[in-house]
């Protein structure tokens, strides 16, 4: 990404947080393996690992004796980029992990003042501000004070929606969400896309599902389907994004298309702002 010409101010990182109120959907695969597919095509991108079940932290292999102060400290606002920041197997790609204090910070934090905007103050600080292009940042399941936090501090938001029975009733709930949040805390979020994973092609009601998704919410759907491909849910347990573990599977090929098209409609989007401001 080139720097804006017209200041010498670093460039804050834009903010994108993966999120679905529903369980095992793929969010966690989905932040991982973008992320790292971004980190490789370039681009310089910061993982932040907000769910306490920190699934994101040991599929980077970081084990939980090696992870510090954690993403805990972004709530607490406490800490500096140098004290939470790890590098990972893949250069261009760093994690914030999550810790076991996680667990309490829904009761914690829940009488704080701005309690919804403790994480966007500490990355929107310019201690954070040119060290990365992209923040992403992996929500745990339901929308509590931790998935609020990440759609406060976001620009985008990107939903994962497993292709089955009930996907297009979670997706209008989390589109309600959204649309909440942005009418009630942060204006600049946008719904930036579905990204439907585990697909499986020979079952037919899973091709419906993804039809019928189509069919409702249109180009907001990514056109990159993520397959169900056993080789994913290996690569965890080797603490290595699909993208380390297995190149060549189908896995690894459609989280590099993802990354691509998402780069796509990040240029496109840029390019239709410059128009609109014009
Ligand atoms: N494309 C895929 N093919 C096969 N297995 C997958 C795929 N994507 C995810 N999985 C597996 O499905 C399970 C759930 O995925 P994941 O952890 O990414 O979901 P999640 O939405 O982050 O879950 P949680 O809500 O618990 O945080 C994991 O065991 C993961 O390895
Ligand atoms: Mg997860």
């Amino acid at each position: 990404m080139s720097p804006d010409p017209k200041t010498r101010a670093p460039k804050p990182p834009r903010i994108v947080a993966i999120a679905n109120q529903k369980g095992g959907v793929g969010k966690t695969t989905t932040t991982i393996n973008l992320a790292a597919a971004l980190a490789i095509a370039g681009e310089r991108v910061l993982l932040i690992d907000l769910d306490p079940q920190g699934n994101a932290s040991t599929g980077l292999g970081l084990a939980a004796s090696a992870r510090g102060i954690g993403a805990y400290a972004l709530l607490a606002g406490d800490a500096t980029p140098d004290d939470l920041v790890h590098p990972t197997e893949i250069p261009g790609l760093s994690l914030i992990p999550a810790t076991d204090d996680l667990i309490g910070a829904d009761l914690e934090f829940a009488a704080a003042p701005q309690r919804e905007r403790l994480i966007a103050q500490t990355i929107g600080a310019p201690a954070f501000a040119g060290l990365f292009d992209y923040v992403f940042i992996d929500c745990p399941p339901g929308l509590g004070l931790l998935t609020l936090n990440a759609l406060v501090a976001a620009s985008l938001v990107l939903v994962p929606l497993q292709c089955e029975f009930f996907a297009l009733e979670g997706i209008t709930q989390m589109t309600r969400t959204i649309d909440l949040v942005r009418r009630s805390h942060n204006p600049r979020l946008v719904m930036g896309g579905i990204v439907l994973t585990m697909l499986d092609r020979r079952n037919n009601f899973s091709v419906a599902v993804v039809n019928d998704v189509r069919d409702h919410f249109k180009s907001l759907v990514f056109e990159t389907t993520i397959p169900r491909n056993i080789r994913i849910t290996e690569a965890p347990s080797h603490g290595k994004p699909i993208l380390l573990y297995d190149i060549r599977s189908p896995g690894a090929q459609a989280y590099v298309a993802l990354a691509a098209e998402f780069l796509r409609r990040e240029r496109a989007d840029r390019q239709g702002a410059v128009t609109h401001h014009d």
